[in-house]
Order: C-alpha cells, then sequence, then structure tokens
C-alpha cells in the first residue's frame, strides 16, 4: 500500500493537468463502475448538499484528486434529471479560504426561493495542525459556487473538536431554520448539536443538544446526521463511530436509523423502537436524504458505498469509493423500505448470457421458495468460491460470505455477515456493477450493500432448486469523462 505523506495528501489542486493521468489510469480499470457515479480520479467518499432544484438533481461527493487516499477534500459536483443519468459538472467547493484551509467537508443543500445553497464544514487547521470546524454556506449560481465572506459560526469549545456536517431544516409551525451538527462531547459521547436562525443566512444562535432517550452514550462521534420528515414521521439517519455494534463484526463505524418524533420545542427525538441498520452490507456509511423531494410519503437516499478506516484494492489504481444507486425510502410502520428509484429500469436490456454466468452489469430478480437457499455470486467455472449468500429458514437468517473470493479485503473488519430476517426469505433484487453489489431483501425491508472485486475467472452464479432468477443486462449510465 502507498505511504502518502501530510504535504502530497493535502496539496492543493491547481490545474486539472496535474492528474489527467490518475484519471486515465483509474479510467481504465477493469474495476470501473457503468451505472454508479465513482470518483473523476482518486477518491470518493460521502455524498453532499444532494438536493433537487430547478428540475435538476444536484449531488456533491467529499473527494480527493490525487489518490486512494483521505486528504485535502473538495467537493466534486455531478447532476441528473432522472437520477440514474449522471453528468460531471467539475469541482463544487474547492478548499481556497483560511476557514476551510484543510478541507470543505460535508454538508447539505437547501433550497430558498429561487436560490439554492450548500452548507458545509471548513474544516481550518492552523500551523500546529490544530483543528477548527466553521459551519459555512456558498450559493450556487450558474457561474459556480459564491462563498459567503465568513461562516455562520465556529465550533462550540465545550464540546471535542469533532463538530461537523451541517443539515439544515426549515420547520414551518415555528417559522425557523435549524442545523443539525454532528458531534462528540468532551467525554466522548456521539450526539448532535443544535443551532437556529429565523433566517437562513445570519443570526444563528446555538439551542441545545439533541435529546435522544436511549440514546445518551452510543458511540464516540455522530458523523452526518440528516432527517427527514415521511409520511407524518420522523426518521433520523446517522454514523456513529469509535463503537462496536450487535452482529456488525470488528466495524466500528455504522449507518444506522431512529423512527418517531422530533420536537423542536425541547430539541428531542423520541424513537418509537430500537435503532435499525440502514443496511446490512459490508460497505454502506454516511447515507444523505435528499433535500426538497416534492412528496411527502417518500425521500430519496444515496450512501458511500465504503467506510472510513477501509481499504480497497482498487488503491493500488489510485482510486477508491463509489455511491449507491438511488433509493426511494418509504415506510412501513416504523420501519423504513428501501428501493431503486424507477427510473432504473429504463437501464434494463435483454440477458443474452448463459444460464449461469454474470454480466458485469446487471440486476437479477431472484425469488426463494420455502427452506433453506443459497445463491452464490462470482463462482468459478466448477461453481466454487464466489460471494455466498446463504438462508437459513429455522433462523430466517441470511449469511453472507466474501472470503471465498479471490481478491480479500478488511478481512480483520469482516467477511460474513447475517441479515436476521422477522420473516421468511421471499425476494431479492440484485443490483451488480464492475465492482459493487447491491442486494434489496424482501422488497426491500432489508438491504445489503458491498464492494466486490471479481477476477476475471469469478464470473459465474450458483443456486440451489427452490430459487428461481430471472436478469437483465443494464446499460451504462454514468460517463468517465474527465471534467474538473
Ligand atoms: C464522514 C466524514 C465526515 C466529514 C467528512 C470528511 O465520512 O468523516 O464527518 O465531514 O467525512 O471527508
Amino acid at each position: 500500500m502507498k505511504e502518502w505523506s501530510r504535504e502530497e495528501r493535502y496539496r492543493i489542486l491547481k490545474s486539472k493537468e496535474e492528474i489527467v493521468d490518475v484519471h486515465k489510469r483509474n479510467a481504465a480499470s477493469v474495476y470501473r463502475q457503468s451505472y454508479h457515479i465513482q470518483p473523476v480520479s482518486g477518491l470518493s467518499s460521502d455524498p453532499n448538499g444532494f438536493i433537487y432544484h430547478k428540475g435538476i438533481w444536484h449531488l456533491f461527493y467529499q473527494w480527493t484528486p490525487w489518490g486512494a487516499v483521505h486528504g485535502l477534500k473538495y467537493w466534486y459536483h455531478v447532476t441528473s434529471t432522472d437520477l440514474v443519468h449522471w453528468k460531471n459538472e467539475g469541482i463544487g467547493l474547492a478548499p481556497d479560504c483560511d476557514y476551510d484551509n484543510k478541507g470543505c467537508h460535508s454538508g447539505s443543500g437547501f433550497a430558498y426561493g429561487d436560490d439554492m445553497y450548500l452548507f458545509y464544514t471548513g474544516n481550518h487547521r492552523d500551523e500546529n495542525w490544530v483543528r477548527t470546524p466553521y459551519t459555512c454556506v456558498a450559493q450556487y449560481t450558474p457561474e459556480g459556487l459564491k462563498k459567503m465572506p465568513s461562516p455562520l459560526f465556529g465550533p462550540r469549545d465545550d464540546y471535542a473538536e469533532h463538530q461537523r456536517d451541517p443539515k439544515v431544516v426549515y420547520v414551518k409551525e415555528k417559522d425557523m431554520y435549524f442545523i443539525f451538527i454532528g458531534a462528540m462531547s468532551e467525554d466522548k459521547r456521539g450526539t448532535t448539536l443544535i443551532y437556529k436562525s429565523s433566517s437562513l443566512l445570519e443570526g444563528w444562535s446555538f439551542a441545545g443538544e439533541l435529546k435522544v432517550p436511549g440514546y445518551e452514550y452510543f458511540g464516540g462521534m455522530w458523523e452526518c446526521p440528516c432527517i427527514a420528515n415521511i409520511d407524518g414521521k420522523d426518521v433520523f439517519v446517522f454514523s456513529p463511530q469509535y463503537t462496536t455494534l450487535e452482529g456488525r463484526g470488528n466495524s466500528t463505524n455504522h449507518n444506522v436509523y431512529l423512527v418517531g418524533k422530533m420536537d423542536y420545542d425541547t430539541l428531542t427525538f423520541t424513537p418509537e423502537t430500537d435503532y435499525r441498520y440502514l443496511d446490512y452490507g459490508f460497505d454502506f456509511y454516511a447515507a444523505q436524504m435528499a433535500a426538497n423531494v416534492n412528496d411527502d410519503k417518500k425521500a430519496i437516499m444515496i450512501t458511500w458505498i465504503g467506510l472510513p478506516d477501509n481499504h480497497y484494492p482498487t488503491e493500488e489504481e489510485d482510486y477508491e469509493g463509489s455511491m449507491t444507486i438511488a433509493r426511494e425510502l418509504r415506510l412501513k410502520g416504523n420501519r423504513i423500505v428501501q428501493s431503486p428509484v424507477k427510473a432504473i429500469e429504463q437501464l434494463r436490456e435483454e440477458c443474452d448470457e448463459e444460464e449461469g454466468k454474470l454480466s458485469k452489469a446487471m440486476e437479477m430478480l431472484v425469488d426463494f421458495n420455502e427452506g433453506d437457499a443459497s445463491l452464490h455470486l462470482f463462482t468459478k467455472e466448477n461453481g466454487e468460491g464466489g460471494f455466498t449468500i446463504d438462508y437459513n429458514a429455522k433462523t430466517k437468517t441470511i449469511t453472507v460470505d466474501k472470503s471465498h473470493m479471490d481478491k480479500r479485503f478488511n478481512e480483520h473488519v469482516f467477511e460474513t455477515l447475517d441479515v436476521p430476517l422477522d420473516e421468511d426469505l421471499k425476494n431479492m433484487r440484485i443490483f451488480i456493477d464492475s465492482s459493487s453489489v447491491e442486494i434489496f431483501i424482501n422488497d426491500g425491508l432489508y438491504t445489503f450493500t458491498a464492494h466486490v472485486y471479481p477476477t476475471e475467472k469469478e464470473c459465474g452464479y450458483t443456486h440451489s432448486d427452490n430459487v428461481s432468477v430471472s436478469r437483465y443486462k443494464l446499460k451504462a449510465s454514468v460517463k468517465d469523462d474527465f471534467v474538473v
């Protein structure tokens, strides 16, 4: 693995010519995705500023241009009219001010009248590398993003330096704006800080810490908090760190949700049930629900396929990271149900591969009849190996094991995970791209997302007799063009 010095990781990009070779190398990889957003070069991580505005979906991602390393972060901008075909637009936010001198970190988008604003964390570090996170805002204009001359507010000194990832909401009943900030307390509890203002671009003051009964001690930092109202209920999504959680191996980075009621007077989120994993897979983090979705029955979500601290085989080719496909979230009681956006069906083409063979980009519709069952993806010619999915009908548990793949990675975190179901396994809808798998289980009540890097020989699939599979090939919908 390449060792990066701080200077290399935090180098400022002066011209696109400096990364043209990295881009070319990345784009030539056999693991380059065809219908998933991926970094134009180097590393992509959290989705940022996801918003629908004037007929266009805008998404940004955390981006280090130089290679597969977390360093000086930019916001890279992509747009779409249907959430499936995405266009590279170039840099959205660049770390070019004193208050964001070491990175434009994560944040959210907000539509205000005819205008669109991006709220982000200015990651400032001084000469002793001491960090001060600022909550900043930039206005989107057709000429690009115009940063406001100064931040909205700085960090509180009665919390740790980890205070970032603003999510902005407007609460109609109070005619008031609120910002949720992911934070860590001085005694290292994960939490969320809330600020309020009657005006979007000024007058912000600290309102207090978000209270979530039962979650006073839950992880050490809550990254990327996000809240949306779906069908009359509040859904709070966040990424707690520095703790292991049941059924998640040795991972200390998670993405969970709570369904309940947010009270903006008492700053209390009262969950109706225990937390649930937003996804049960190996690589899923920092989910963001889009702002301005014009339908109060659903939210639209995109997530980073990856985990902080993890490493991926494409690091050898100087890039890593990818976004999930856009998913619709609806509620069933107090459970989230996820489905790929309908428009993805436009990508379907007849699958002409022989039975038992995978295409590089495909969708599989899988039905399970009663009893134990197996579906092994990316098997070798003799049917062995692969990314194995096995179902135990007695315990109603799906076990996914990637340890039989030729390319193994993050073995110390986990290679096998269970998905415990509340009901029998009925179906799966599986989206395969060159280096990822997204599985929607039982009509989206559970999902499982992972990176996978099959070698040329790992292109088969097998299944037990009580499983039936139909397949589509999927057309490409994300261009790998060099726009910076
Ligand atoms: C989550 C995160 C955020 C931060 C960003 C920096 O992955 O650590 O909390 O804003 O990434 O890239």
